[in-house]
This record gives structure tokens, sequence and C-alpha cells, in this order.
């Protein structure tokens, strides 16, 4: 694919929190993009930085937070606009428009004291110009398009009046209202039972193929990343360390944490033959990370007096992107 086909791209995007007892770098220099129409899965370890990234690229991250560096170029049939830097006015118009957000608890974006209805008019009409009928039914269709049940009736409810797989549903109903070209998933089925989970799956799979949007899938589920991606990026502490297409990542993985990480998460179908193992040493606190590569101490290759000391950066390796001094040697 060529570059014609990127859609975001992320460059050397750090993101970091100015707390009293120090500065907590949450995403330390990520490298990433999304291509259009696909779906690009991110995985990686709890507190790896993932969602911070994620509300990085719509500017949702509140102080103490805050960007200090990198770019977020979103390529718009308009031209590209850069998001890091990007006033209010330009953020109002990409949020739900180009880039809309589901979360894990819809509770959390939903508002609880108006009705879905009123909340996806609102946010149509924010964006579009078209009177409160059509807004109103433009919900309604796309309440019925993401198979919540009786839709003309539905979008009277209030969210709390709806299961947790209808709020999903909900949400992602007003997250697609205004067509975005990226529609970012942060663990959107992680609160829900397997059933549900697979429906929500299925049905993100399909509006994919009807609206042509790329998502960028957030999930600590490989079963999930192998079941929807097209790419996948893994991230440890805060940067990304081995990017490529899901199959190579999840198949052939290159990079040690790669690899720890998918030695150590089940897989569907999978988890009867293999031995799960944890991840050798502890994450290291957010206030003291190693020097050189952020994981040479849980590393079982490490290279002693390099990768304490060089940090590397990613390089192509077997038709993918690897941040390992491994690989460097190579070349
Ligand atoms: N508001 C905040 N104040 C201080 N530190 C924060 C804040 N939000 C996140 N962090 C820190 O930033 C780092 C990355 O957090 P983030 O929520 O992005 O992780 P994650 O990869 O999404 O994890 P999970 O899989 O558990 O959702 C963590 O060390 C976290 O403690
Ligand atoms: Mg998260």
């Amino acid at each position: 694919m060529g570059a014609d086909d990127v859609l975001l791209e992320i460059e050397d995007l750090r993101t970091h929190f100015l707390l009293d007892d120090g500065v907590v770098c949450a995403v330390d220099g990520v490298d990433l993009r999304v291509r259009k129409g696909e779906t690009l899965a991110i995985v990686g370890e709890s507190g790896c930085g993932k969602s911070v990234m994620a509300r990085s690229i719509l500017r949702l991250v509140d102080p103490p937070g805050q960007i200090e560096g990198g770019t977020i170029t979103l390529h718009r049939d308009g031209g590209p606009v850069e998001l890091v830097g990007a006033g209010q006015k330009l953020l109002r118009e990409i949020r739900w428009n180009d880039i809309a957000m589901v979360f894990q608890e819809p509770m959390a974006s939903l508002s609880l004291v108006h009705t879905i209805g009123s909340q996806i008019v609102e946010a149509v009409r924010l964006h579009e110009n078209v009177g409160k009928a059509a807004a109103r039914k433009r919900a309604i269709d796309m309440l019925d398009r993401v198979g919540i049940p009786m839709p003309q009736r539905r979008v009277d409810s209030y969210p709390f009046e709806l299961s947790g797989g209808m709020r999903q549903r909900a949400m992602i109903a007003m997250a697609l209202a205004c067509r975005p070209s990226l529609l970012i998933a942060d663990e959107p089925t992680t609160a829900l039972d397997v059933t549900t989970q697979a429906q929500i799956l299925e049905l993100l799979r399909d509006l994919q193929d009807d609206f042509g949007m790329a998502i960028m899938l957030i999930t600590h589920d490989l079963g999930v990343a192998a079941q929807v991606a097209d790419s996948m990026a893994v991230m440890y502490l805060g940067r990304v360390v081995e990017y490529g297409t899901a199959e190579q990542v999840l198949s052939a993985p290159r990079h040690p944490y790669a690899q720890a990480l998918l030695r150590s998460m089940p897989r569907l179908g999978q988890a009867r033959q293999r031995r799960l193992t944890a991840i050798r040493g502890m994450v290291p606190p957010p206030y003291a990370r190693p020097g050189g590569c952020f994981f040479h101490p849980r590393c079982d290759h490490v290279m002693a007096g390099r990768c304490d000391t060089v940090a590397p950066s990613l390089i192509p390796v077997d038709d993918r992107e690897v941040s390992c001094l491994l690989y460097e040697e190579d070349k």
C-alpha cells in the first residue's frame, strides 16, 4: 500500500502527566499509521499508554496531562490537517465528523439526563446543516442499523433504560452518525459478555464495510485482534515496539516483548494446546523508566552494554517495523 492510503499518521507523539512526584511519560515517542478503511489493533499490557495515545489523537487528555511533542496528521479529502496544536474550532469540526471514539464503558460518554435520540440529534446537528426532523430520522436509522429493536421507540429512551450491550450499540450509533473516516474503539467489548462481545465485533465489521471507515481497535484480547485486525501495533511503556500486518505479528512476532506478550495472552482456539507464560519481571514504575531499550531489564535476549544504553528506533524487519537492537546489528 502506498502513502496515498494513509489516513492518520502519528510521529514521535509524547504525552506526559506532570505530577507533584514526577513526570509520567504515558506516551513516549509513538510512531504509527492508520490506513484508510483498515482495522488496526493496538495491544499491550495494562498501563502501556494505549488509552492516553487514543485520547491524544482527539486531544481529550486533561491536565496535568499534556502533549509534549510530536505530530498527528489527519489526511482529509480537503488536504492534511495537524491535530497537535490545532485550535478548538478545528477540533470540534474533526471530532465525530472525521474521528469518533467509543469507550469501554458507554455510560462514561453518554449523558444520563438526555435521551439516546436527542444526543445523536445534537451530534449530527452540530456538524451538519440538517433540520431536527431529518436528524431524528438519521438517529432512528442509525439505531436500526446497529441492531437496536424498535428504534422508533428506543430513540426516546434514556441510557439507563438500556442493557449494557444495547448501550454500547447506541454509543456506536452515535459515533457513526456523522460518518467518520476513523473510529477509535478503546476496549469496546471488554465490559460485555462473550456472546454480546461477538455480536458487537460483527456489527463493527459490517459497519466498516458499509461506511468504508478505518477502525483503531484497542484491545487486550489477541483473539479479538486476530478476528478483526488487518494491522497490529504492540506497545510497551508508551512506545510502539512492533508494527506490521496482524498476521505477521500474531504468527511470528519479532520483538522479544511481542513474543513474550503473545506467549502470555490467551488466544481463541489455542487455549488448550498452549501453556501461558507470564512475562519475566515487572513493568517498571512510571517515574523510573530504564535507560536504553525500555524492555531490556525483562528481555531474554538482552545484550549487556548495548540494550541498557542505546535506545532502539523502529526499523524495517521482515516486512514490518521493529524497535530492537537485535535487528539493528544485522544492518
Ligand atoms: N490522569 C492521569 N494522571 C496521571 N497518570 C495517568 C493518568 N492517566 C493515565 N496515566 C498513566 O499513564 C500511563 C498509561 O495509561 P493508559 O491508561 O494509557 O494505559 P492503557 O494502556 O490504556 O492501560 P489499560 O490496558 O489498563 O487500559 C499509566 O502509567 C497511567 O498510570
Ligand atoms: Mg486503557
